[in-house]
């Protein structure tokens, strides 16, 4: 499918059909698409966690003020951000990079000193925090873009408590804070939203020349 076709083909899928699933190999390719995400620096401070259990994703419905795509869905993704990011990080990072480019860690001296400096910059941990989680929405611009390809229907929500889905999934012993749930499946025929026609601003209006 052209990707302006695909696109438009998209929607934030309100009623999933829970009886077909994603096959393997799609949602490995998709996951793949948010890994190969820009982020930060290169950093990477993200998780995404997928919840297989249907008695856990149960648990998080109240949450989520009872949206159940989260239940519906094929498959439900919670992306989230690290909590911080400290010199345990940047170090593992920094040998990623010299590993996968035969490189010697000496030589990334100045490149690590950068992005000490850049995160010790910060006054406190809620400006990091913003930082991280900014970085979770580019994720998700990039795995909505990969559905729509495939041929697979998502909805992006931010309609959910974190502090609860955290203390259901335990989110805060791995360090991590979720910023979006993403369930991908299959529309349900059942799903008026389908139908509507996609309401976008003029291209002339979303775009100015200067
Ligand atoms: C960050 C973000 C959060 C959203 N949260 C929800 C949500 O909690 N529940 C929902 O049904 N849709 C949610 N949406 C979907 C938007 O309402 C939808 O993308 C928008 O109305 C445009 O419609 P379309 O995606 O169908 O083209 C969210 C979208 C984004 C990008």
């Amino acid at each position: 499918m052209e990707y302006i076709e695909a696109l438009k083909w998209r929607y934030a899928t309100k009623k999933f059909d829970p009886n077909k699933s994603v096959p393997n190999d799609t949602l490995k390719r998709i996951l793949e698409a948010g890994s190969l995400t820009a982020t930060s620096l290169g950093l990477q401070a993200i998780k995404i966690i997928r919840v297989e259990s249907p008695e856990i994703r149960k648990a998080l419905l109240p949450h989520c003020y009872n949206q159940h795509q989260i239940v519906d869905a094929s498959d439900l993704l919670i992306i989230c951000a690290h909590i911080s990011v400290g010199e345990e990080h940047i170090n593992e990072y920094i040998e990623r990079i010299a590993k996968t480019r035969n490189q010697n860690i000496s030589d990334l001296n100045g490149f690590k000193n950068m992005i000490s400096n850049f995160v010790d910059g910060f006054d406190s941990l809620e400006p990091m925090q913003e930082w991280l989680a900014r970085q979770t929405y580019i994720t998700l611009g990039t795995l909505l873009t990969a559905c729509a390809l495939e041929q697979i229907d998502s909805c992006p929500m931010e309609g959910f408590k974190p502090k609860e889905i955290s203390e259901v999934l335990d989110l805060e012993s791995l360090g991590l804070y979720p910023t979006l749930l993403l369930p991908i499946g299959y529309r349900s025929e059942e799903d008026k939203n389908q139908h509507l026609i996609k309401v976008r601003k003029p291209i002339t209006d979303f775009v100015s020349n200067i």
